[in-house]
């Protein structure tokens, strides 16, 4: 959610923030803006729109000329997209560029004004640069943010310019994230790795209340109180070629495409001889043995992992699953102890809500343990037990293999407890192993059958609303195929549980809509089949995701995708769900919007 970037160094600032914000994009925005120091006077340049807005706006005003400024793309929380809403902010000496709330703004602002503080804009950010210059005080930036620090309420991530210092950016951040660049004699501040990967892959984890200064010759880094701290430098594994879209035309569809290498990597850090083995973390059998219940708590796509993770947990380990929405869980005070295990799925590490969900876990004394795709994000590093999944940076919004490789490692700890817990012996967990390690081929195999997903995708285009049907592992595949295609191709469309869609929600069946059906579970197969009956008597058009010895009545089905029997049937998810994805992407596309950023949407949801 929203970009930040910062610079300072020889390179042309406006030009490496650009680029930056470029690399931030994925984030979902809707205004862009740049501060730099030019002669020693901020120059900033904002406006509505994207950053072919911003590009625009540059040439007719003129770029900003020099080395050391703040850029932001923002997601508007407070106060409609427009130029003036749009980041940076300034007042008095200083420039600042927001990321999150500031749930206390309106109490601030109203302090503010009766300090004789005028405000022009909706935001919530801009009282945080009031407020900075209010404390600004004997050339000490240090003291006016640790001071503010203490007064913000919310979630925040700032990039700070104080007119006094021309060659010096300040950020901090509190619940949102930022990152420090270290580069040779220049440095950056970014929301995401990918802003500065082409310059530098050394970077700096900025912690709550923590604060950097940065300027050519150095950063140094502060605690709430000013005093200074050591950090330590880490070096990013992913590199700029990974970030790139490399030949396809949209990240979505390269991420769709990795999906056989990196669930083929996640596996490999997990199986050892043969068996998923987690001890290394501290998730020993031992642990497994005294576990009570399991919570999956997370959002969205990650959310629909847990529900896969539910049905797989269950029906082998017999442990008791619950999965809850994360922006609920934290708010239900939920019924959860020292015995249960919270497992926090999230591919960013960062959102907001589930990060919120863990902390409340561990007030509760449950333990935790987090599968996160960022390592060190917020959520991997407060969790007791972290499960680092490979997927590789995902840029596209709509969440693909990011998805597949959760629902691999949740099916490896749904075998492992199993096993530790007496349900199955050695030799079936090694079958269950050698099976789930088919899944790259299972899902290469869906891959080459691309064009039948396009084809089916061609028949969608035009359609108002679709619904998906499945039951057992279809039912919790449906909900994220459906997302999916919501997500990014913007017609309405709802998941059921297969048995449940008579109990009301078969009324909005008409003629001619479409009716996604996954029927891959063979023990509920004649059941799933009843159900698409009862559509296609209502004159729904029925598609079929199945298995290729799946024999339907004449004229029933009007269109088909076979899966190959490369997995056993709880394990189809893995392979089935490519498919929904390239039918997603591709309605998406043929409808001329574009899958990487859909509108509405942020990338990673850091406010709640
Ligand atoms: C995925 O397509 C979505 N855009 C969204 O539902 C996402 O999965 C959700 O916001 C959770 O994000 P996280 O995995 O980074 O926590
Ligand atoms: N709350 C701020 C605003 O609405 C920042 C939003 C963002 O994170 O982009 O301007």
């Amino acid at each position: 959610m929203c970009g930040i970037v910062g610079y300072i160094g020889k390179r042309d600032c406006a030009d490496v923030l650009m680029d930056g914000l470029e690399k931030l994009e994925y984030r979902g925005y809707d205004s862009a803006g740049i501060a730099v120091f030019e002669n020693n006077l901020i120059k900033t340049v904002k406006t509505r729109g994207k950053l072919a807005c911003m590009k625009e706006k540059l040439e007719t005003e003129g770029k900003p000329q020099g080395f050391c400024g703040i850029g932001h793309t923002r997601w508007a929380t407070h106060g409609e997209p427009s130029d003036i809403n749009s980041h940076p902010h300034s007042n008095g000496r200083v420039t600042i560029v927001h990321n999150g709330i500031i749930e206390n703004y309106a109490e601030l602002k109203t302090f503010l004004k009766e300090k004789g503080y005028a405000f022009i804009s909706q935001t919530d950010s801009e009282v945080v640069a009031c407020l900075l210059d209010y404390y600004y005080s004997e050339r000490n930036p240090l003291r006016a943010i640790t001071e503010v620090v203490k007064e913000l309420r919310g979630s925040f991530a700032l990039g700070i310019l104080f007119k006094d210092f021309p060659d010096r950016v300040y950020a901090v951040r509190k619940a949102s994230p930022l990152i420090v660049g270290v580069g040779d004699s220049e440095y950056f501040i970014a929301s995401d790795i990918p802003a500065f990967l082409k310059y530098t892959k050394n970077y700096v984890l900025l912690e709550d209340d923590e604060i950097v200064c940065m300027e050519e010759n150095g950063a140094s880094f502060f605690d709430v109180h000013g005093l200074e701290i050591k950090k330590t430098v880490q070096t990013a594994e992913w590199d700029v070629e990974q970030a790139q879209k490399q030949g396809f035309p949209h990240f979505m569809l390269k991420e769709i495409h990795e999906q056989p290498k990196v669930v083929e990597k996640t596996l490999k850090s997990i199986v050892k001889n043969g068996v998923p083995d987690f001890s290394e973390i501290g998730f020993t059998d031992e642990f497994m043995r005294g576990i009570n219940r399991i919570f999956v708590v997370a959002c969205g796509t990650a959310m629909h992992a847990g529900i896969i993770a539910r049905y797989a947990i269950e029906n082998l380990a017999r442990v008791p699953v619950t999965v809850e929405t994360a922006s609920e869980f934290r708010y239900m005070n939920p019924i959860v102890d020292k015995n249960d295990l919270v497992i926090l799925v999230s591919q960013s590490g960062e959102t907001a809500d589930t990060k919120a969900g863990l902390e409340l876990a561990k007030e509760m004394g449950a333990k935790t343990l987090a599968v996160v795709n960022v390592k060190y994000s917020a959520i991997a590093r407060a969790a007791d037990m972290c499960i680092n999944t490979l997927a590789g940076p995902e840029i596209a919004v709509a969440s693909t293999k990011a998805y597949t490789v959760q629902i691999a490692v949740l099916y490896l700890i749904a075998f492992r407890l199993a096993f530790a817990r007496g349900k199955i012996n050695e030799d079936e967990l090694k079958k269950l192993t050698a099976d789930i390690e088919k899944a790259p081929d299972a899902i290469a195999a869906i891959l080459k059958k691309e064009d039948e997903c396009k084809f089916i995708a061609s028949k969608l285009v035009n359609v108002e609303k679709l619904f998906f049907i499945g039951r057992g592992f279809d039912y919790a595949l449906s909900l994220e195929g459906s997302l999916k295609l919501k997500e990014i191709t913007y017609i309405h469309s709802e998941a059921y549980a297969a048995g449940e869609l008579k109990h009301g929600t078969i009324s909005l069946i008409e003629d001619g809509n479409p009716v996604i059906t996954l029927a891959t579970q063979e023990d509920v197969l004649p059941k799933t089949i009843s159900n698409m009956e009862e559509v296609k008597a209502r004159g729904a058009t029925i598609i079929a995701i199945t298995r290729k010895e799946t024999q339907f009545a004449e004229n029933t089905v009007d269109m088909r995708f076979d899966i190959d029997n490369l997995l056993p049937d709880a394990l189809t998810p893995l392979a089935t769900v490519c498919a929904l994805q390239l039918i997603a992407y591709y309605t998406s596309v043929l409808r001329g919007i574009d899958p990487d950023k859909p509108r509405n949407l942020a990338k990673s949801v850091t406010t709640e």
